[in-house]
């Protein structure tokens, strides 16, 4: 089958579907793939890269569309794009259905197949390879940053210098999905001090990882609505809400929306009295400027300054960064045609029952298939009471069934037995270390067997650091006890001794550290 990569034609979009290092991989995959000329010019890849990696360029989209079976986009088609699509032809990129459906209906009227990339669903982890949303919102995060960063009239983070000193920038952030964790990231690596709040409670820790603070609102609701997404919340959380975000506002040098709930438009988060009481100079940056803005004062589309505050509602940021989101735009793509081509032999087949493939197709060759029936649910685990016997059950006839009360008492006396043995013939030294060895095992057993297998590893190297304990037996060797001046040990023990001590003083203070760090991985 021939796969063609039109240029995009919304003004300003400067991705393209396709990057050269993918076409050799599509190609493998036993594919022809045509580029229209120019299409990669805007991400800085030139026609000459794409016919070195085995495309064809050709002169106009009229003949791409004309030629290809599938067809790979970013941006959903233009009126214009469709006409020139014969029928029965699949195409993949950026549709949302529930937002186009007059193009819904020229798609279904051409017979197509069309597979919607935003409506993959995300919560599939097979599905994560070809997230398209998530990789187009953690560059977007990114260059939110970056935006706000240019329009800030100060450095991110805090300097001491002989003109002065200079406190990092405060920056909050509102939303902690994909982009805003991104954003987080970002802000945080510059060195400002990085703030987030989300209705979701679960993101806390994400956001505390990223070297970000979570603040809470001071009311007790849960805001997520499954699947990742948020809900919309009670009217007291959203009074609770505002309460704390004018605070933020009023503190914060650089504020950075995210909020989104799928399918509604953006939470009215940041109120024109906010803007007002922020700092002059300050930066707003709106991500959710398409779907109306989370700042009563966004104009999407454009950075307008509104009480000395930058309000910068830029719906292309992604595009901004063109080469980056084409890149990871592309191999989302490679991964679904891989996804439809499993064979390798150059076909596409959408398998319907496969949940990822069917989420994605919105129209199957002309017949409306969206939106997709929910997910199945993943079988409930059985409750533990009705599991526990079947356990039991199972562990008596398994390898590791407890012993019977008959095989216990043969144990313990043939292990009675063997000590009697062992005290009655072995040499009184023996029997010393050996005392000190049995009581060691059955203390080491019952010390590690109590511990959760997630802390074995942190229990290994606390075992390692005492293990030092050789540190004394390096330190009798340099003085021996009651040696005189004439009972010191020859130069070649004194020397081992000493180097034993010296590694055996890493091993012990090096052991305490890593089990510090790693304990402290646990500590919330
Ligand atoms: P996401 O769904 O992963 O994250 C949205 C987050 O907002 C969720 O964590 C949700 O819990 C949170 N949220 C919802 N309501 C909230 C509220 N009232 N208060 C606090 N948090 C709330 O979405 P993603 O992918 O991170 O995208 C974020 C936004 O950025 C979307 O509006 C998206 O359309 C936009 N976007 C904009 C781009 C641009 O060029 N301007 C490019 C890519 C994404």
């Amino acid at each position: 089958m021939q796969i063609g990569v039109p240029a995009e034609t919304l003004a300003d979009e400067k991705r393209v579907a396709t990057v050269p290092d993918v076409v050799e991989k599509i190609i493998k995959l036993g594919f022809r793939v045509a580029i229209e000329s120019g299409a990669g010019d805007a991400a800085h890849f030139s026609d000459d890269a794409y016919r070195a990696a085995g495309a064809e360029v050709l002169p106009d989209a009229a003949t791409l569309w004309a030629r290809s079976d599938i067809v790979l986009k970013v941006r959903p088609p233009s009126s214009e794009e469709v006409a020139l699509m014969p029928e029965g032809r699949t195409l993949i990129g950026f549709i949302w259905p529930a937002q186009n459906p007059a193009l819904m209906e020229q798609l279904a009227a051409k017979k197509a197949t069309v597979l919607a990339i935003d409506c993959l669903p995300r919560t599939l982890s097979r599905a994560q390879k070809m997230d398209a949303l998530t990789s187009t919102a953690g560059v977007s995060g990114y260059r939110a940053v970056i935006e706000a960063a240019n329009a800030f009239g100060r450095f991110f983070n805090g300097q001491i210098t002989a003109a002065g000193k200079v406190p990092p920038a405060k920056v909050f952030i509102a939303g902690a999905g994909v982009a805003g964790l991104a954003a987080i990231g970002t802000a945080a690596n510059l060195g400002a001090i990085v703030r987030a709040n989300d209705t979701r409670a679960e993101v806390a820790d994400q956001v505390k990882s990223l070297g970000g603070e979570f603040v809470k609102v001071d009311y007790e609701e849960e805001g997520s609505g499954g699947g990742g997404y948020a809900k919309v919340m009670s009217e007291g959380f959203q009074a609770a809400q505002r309460q704390m975000y004018a605070e933020q506002a009023r503190d914060a040098d650089i504020i950075i929306t995210t909020a989104l709930i799928p399918g509604k438009p953006a939470p009215k988060l940041i109120t024109a009295e906010m803007v007002q009481s922020m700092k002059p100079g300050s930066v707003i940056v709106d991500m959710a400027g398409e779907q109306g803005g989370n700042c009563e004062l966004t104009v999407p589309g454009e950075a307008v300054v509104r009480h000395g505050v930058t309000i910068i509602g830029y719906t292309d940021l992604a595009s901004r960064l063109a080469r980056q989101s084409s890149t990871l735009y592309a191999t989302n793509l490679l991964r679904l045609l891989e996804e439809l081509c499993k064979a390798k032999d150059g076909v596409a087949l959408v398998n319907m029952e496969d949940d990822a493939i069917r989420g994605l197709t919105v129209i199957k060759e002309g017949e409306v298939t969206w939106p997709a029936p929910p997910l199945k649910a993943a079988p409930k685990p059985a409750p533990k009471a009705a599991a526990a016997p079947v356990a039991e059950k199972k562990s008596a006839h398994g390898p590791g069934a407890p012993m019977s009360g008959k095989a216990l008492t043969i144990v313990f006396a043939v292990l009675a037995v063997l000590f009697w043995a062992i005290g009655a013939y072995a040499p009184a030294a023996f029997l010393g270390h050996f005392t000190v060895f049995v009581l060691a095992c059955f203390i080491g057993y019952m010390v590690v067997w109590n511990v959760t297998p997630a802390l074995h590893t942190p229990l290994m190297s606390v075992t390692n650091a005492i293990s030092s304990i050789i540190a004394i037996g390096a330190l009798i060797q340099i003085a021996p006890p009651g040696a005189g001046t004439d009972g010191r040990p020859d130069t070649l023990i004194l020397w081992l001794a000493f180097a034993a001590l010296v590694l055996t003083g890493v091993n012990m203070f090096g052991g305490f550290a890593v089990t510090r760090r790693m304990l402290a991985m646990f500590r919330k």
